[in-house]
């Protein structure tokens, strides 16, 4: 290969890899697509097999293993009950404070049975939504496989949003029942849920019932008839019945999750039982070399896609063994996650370019007092990882003889997309090549394929199992966001801008829209200048990304206030607490800059590249559209 900055694998890492060729491989799995994929569904048991792989009859909506019945709980757990695995620790638990959980296959059945029985209770069916807001804990998990066991679908709601915005995600899928918890613990404080979930109440009409699971034990308003304590329920002998899995349609939705896009609006991204459950499952065997011995470590947050597939979804259909921990990664001390890997001997770490940088500015001597000769792969992502990063990971928590899987993917795709397999030689910072049946090609406007080492636009020009089949209630705009640029062709638009090196690796540069990765976290720009535009002084705002060493990219948000409004130190303080009151904390602005004027084309939209070239004191490039 034609780059000299070339990592391989060693010998013992090939020869032990669960896939040990991939040219050919890859080859084949594009020219039949549809054979390839009938081969991997193997992997996974079915009630009743498909008529067809792929329906392409109606782009973009796809729609895969039709007419095939289903349900991922039946692979994710009922199939282990019958196996050896039933035995096996499916999740190993450690609270913040540092109590610990352990669930075996057969309990983990036992726990999302109760939750079933009760979510049964509440009157949902098949096809409603159940909104989940909850800490790290157990029952988190539990609570999204029940939903799953009885054929309705969860939106779980990341439990760093706010009030306004569960209030918003709930109205959007129409949820009757949310399922919560009293608090859960973040760097040694109570964040108090049952508080938020009780002004989001407030907010929409829709709500019914909650299920309130008790984490903290500090005292926390409970409505009578609408709140129901899920260690009273669990008293009813009704929620100890044994509850049937319902057999669903392989294109049956299975779960809601709202992500940032270019508009103010959250979209509700769709994903099915079929298709995700094949795809995610696939690609966790094939690029983490899933072994029946391993403890895997996902340190994402379950209520983000990347816990959603790899936390709950493949690793129960894998039969892994999983560790799930509540808290902050460096609480109470920097080394919180070595310590953990030490003392439950975890074999493969999955986390993002933020958190590296994290532990990377304590200093490597909180790793080194760690023995971590249990781990025997590392992997990340979320964002571009910068080489400085890559090679911490690579010599101080790896020791130098750990392969880094940088995973590219998206919400939208359900599974990695680019990622190297453990056999691939790695360059620091590239997510390598893309996975078996995945066509990327990187191309200009026009859709034609960019020279070796251009910037272009990200594009897979073939579906795939675990794609995104909609936007909840909104197929237009699912067509337009991803779709439209490249209609004729028929190719998914990522929103990402990347290049691909002479050696075909693919390096993802930034993302090409107004959506911004923060710490990893997707947002929109439009979501924080409309949450900013809410409060009673602001007349208009806009907002961009800058370089951050830690985050990766802060927000910046130019404000014009209303006039007659002081600017004030007070006033930019009670703004970004309008922020976090309106959207989260994440969405909080670094800086807020009082501005006279933003620049704006002549439609009037604003031009953020040009606020952000003045703020790096680059060269802005094309100006003549701008109006002033
Ligand atoms: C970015 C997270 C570079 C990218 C799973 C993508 C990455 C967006 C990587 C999706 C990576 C994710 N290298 N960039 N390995 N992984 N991204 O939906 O911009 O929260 O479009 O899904 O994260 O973010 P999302």
């Amino acid at each position: 290969m034609s780059n000299q900055n070339i990592f391989y694998p060693s010998k013992e890492v090939i020869s032990k890899a669960n896939i040990k060729e991939y040219e050919n491989t890859y080859k084949r799995s594009i020219e039949d697509l549809e054979g390839f994929w009938a081969e991997i569904a193997g992997r996974v048991d079915w009630h009743r097999k498909w008529d067809k792989v792929l329906d392409n009859s109606n782009p973009p909506f796809y729609k895969w293993f039709v007419g095939a019945r289903t349900n991922i709980v039946h692979n994710a757990i009922d199939r282990h009950l019958t196996t050896a695995t039933r035995n096996k620790l499916a999740y190993i638990w450690e609270g913040e404070p540092g109590d610990t959980r352990v669930f075996s296959y057969h309990a983990v059945n036992r726990e999302v049975t109760k939750m079933a029985n009760m979510i049964k209770s509440m009157g949902i069916k098949k096809g409603d939504i159940v909104t989940i807001y909850m800490p790290q804990i157990p029952e988190l998990i539990f609570a999204m496989l029940a939903c799953a066991k009885i054929g309705a679908a969860h939106s779980v709601v990341y439990a760093g949003f706010s009030a306004k915005a569960l209030a918003d995600r709930i109205n959007d899928a129409q949820s009757k029942l949310l399922i919560t918890a009293d608090g859960g613990w973040r760097r040694g404080k109570i964040v108090d849920l049952k508080k938020i979930a009780n002004e989001a109440a407030e907010i929409t009409p829709l709500l019914d019932e909650m299920i309130v699971v008790k984490r903290t034990g500090h005292d926390v308003e409970m409505e009578d008839e609408r709140d129901f304590w899920y260690h009273e329920l669990e008293k009813e002998d009704f929620v100890h019945n044994k509850c049937e899995t319902e057999v669903m349609d392989a294109e049956d939705m299975l779960f809601i999750l709202y992500t940032s896009g270019t508009t103010g609006k959250p979209k509700g991204v769709k994903h099915t039982h079929g298709g995700y459950q094949v795809y995610t499952s696939f690609v966790h065997y094939a690029v983490f070399d899933i072994k029946p011995e391993d403890r895997w470590w996902c340190l994402a947050d379950p209520g983000w896609i990347t816990g959603h597939s790899f936390i709950v979804y493949a690793p129960l259909i894998n039969g892994a063994t999983t560790m799930l921990y509540e808290g902050a990664p460096t609480y109470p001390q920097p080394d919180r996650v070595w310590e953990m890997i030490e003392k439950y001997q975890v074999n493969i770490l999955y986390t993002s370019p933020t958190a590296i940088r994290g532990f990377m500015r304590f200093g490597d001597a909180w790793v080194k007092q760690h023995d971590l000769s249990s781990l025997r792969l590392l992997g990340t992502v979320g964002e571009p990882i910068n080489p400085e990063a890559w090679l911490w990971y690579y010599h101080i928590v790896g020791g130098g003889r750990l392969p880094i899987m940088d995973t590219w993917w998206q919400t939208e795709t359900g599974g990695f997309m680019i990622s190297p397999l453990p056999i691939t030689p790695l360059k620091p910072g590239s997510a390598t090549k893309p996975l078996f049946g995945i066509d990327a090609d990187v191309v200009d406007e026009k859709g034609e394929t960019v020279e070796p080492n251009e910037e272009g636009i990200l594009v897979i020009k073939k579906p795939w199992p675990g794609m995104a089949r909609t936007i909840l209630g909104d197929d237009e705009r699912f067509k337009q966001i991803y779709w439209s640029d490249f209609a004729e062709q028929g190719w998914y638009k990522t929103g990402d801008s990347a290049r691909k090196d002479e050696d075909g690796y693919f390096w993802i540069i930034a993302r090409i829209d107004d959506v911004l990765k923060v710490s990893g976290y997707r947002l929109g720009t439009a979501e924080v200048e409309s949450a900013l535009v809410s409060h009673k002084d602001v007349a208009e705002a806009a907002v961009i990304g800058l370089p951050h060493k830690l985050k990766g990219n802060a927000i910046h948000a130019y404000v014009i206030l209303m006039h007659g409004v002081q600017e004030t130190p007070e006033l930019e303080k009670e703004l970004k607490s309008h922020v976090r009151k309106e959207m989260g904390p994440i969405a909080v602005p670094e800086k807020i800059n009082f501005v006279d004027s933003l620049p704006k084309t002549r439609s009037g939209k604003i031009m953020r590249r040009v606020l952000k070239a003045q703020a790096l004191g680059e060269d802005p490039g094309d100006l003549s559209t701008i109006e002033d």
